[in-house]
């Protein structure tokens, strides 16, 4: 996400989680948006420069099979598709996965409209590539560890899942959407079979700055 206007998507948000619906507001955003894309704060139009790069360097150890979660208007796997792995890619928002299509029409990407919370059965321990990049930081606190359970179920034995979110410590406020999340939410990944493979913590080259974990996980065979 860059220094983009996050106005209409807060308001949304907190109307939403207000509500009690914490999911309920991106499918309002992306319907809202049509193909207006100004007003999602995340939809820069291009792959995630962390993403890039991660592949760039440990393309070669991925292949098979690959999973993108919460994929909003597909820029992130396509890029996966485009280095060779064969991509599904799904999110909760209808209007998010037609505008991905109708942006990509000869994609060698699936792309599916479900939800994290109750995707097919048939995704478990499925794929050899998982990406989750941004989608845990717009999710609130209280869902937290069962997004980290169900993300990590999708990870096949050898499998590797890479995570790509902003950080913050503990003892940060929490701030407005997108809430950065702490190294102790990621660890969680830990208590779900994964072993860390690399975690790191940097600055990235956004306008302006942002802090942000990538780290990489791996299902023992
Ligand atoms: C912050 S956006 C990031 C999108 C994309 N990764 C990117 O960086 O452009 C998070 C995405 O997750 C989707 N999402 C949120 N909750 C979801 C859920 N429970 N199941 C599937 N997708 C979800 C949203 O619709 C949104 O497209």
């Amino acid at each position: 996400m860059n220094g983009r206007d996050r106005t209409t998507a807060r308001e949304l948000a907190h109307r939403h989680l207000e509500a009690g619906d914490p999911l309920g507001w991106f499918e309002d955003l992306y319907l809202l948006a049509g193909e207006d894309s100004s007003i999602i704060p995340w939809a820069d139009l291009k792959p995630n420069p962390s993403l890039v790069e991660w592949l760039r360097q440990n393309g070669s150890v991925v292949s098979g099979p690959a999973l993108k979660v919460g994929s909003g208007l597909g820029d992130d796997a396509e890029e996966m598709a485009r280095t060779g792995l064969q991509t599904t890619a799904f999110d909760i928002s209808e209007s998010a996965i037609a505008r991905a299509k109708a942006r990509f029409p000869k994609s060698s990407v699936s792309y599916v409209v479900a939800d994290l919370f109750s995707a097919p059965n048939d995704w478990q321990g499925r794929f050899s590539f998982v990406l989750e990049s941004y989608t845990l930081q717009v999710l609130p606190q209280y869902l937290r560890a069962e997004t980290v359970r169900r993300i990590a179920s999708f990870v096949a034995p050898g499998g590797t899942l890479l995570v790509i979110a902003r950080g913050r410590e503990p003892d940060e406020p929490e701030g407005e959407m997108p809430w950065p999340v702490t190294k102790q939410e990621l660890s969680l990944f830990l208590t779900r079979g994964l072993n860390e493979i690399s975690f790191e913590d940097y600055i990235d080259k956004e306008e302006p700055p942002v802090r942000r974990f990538r780290a990489a996980y791996i299902r023992p065979k």
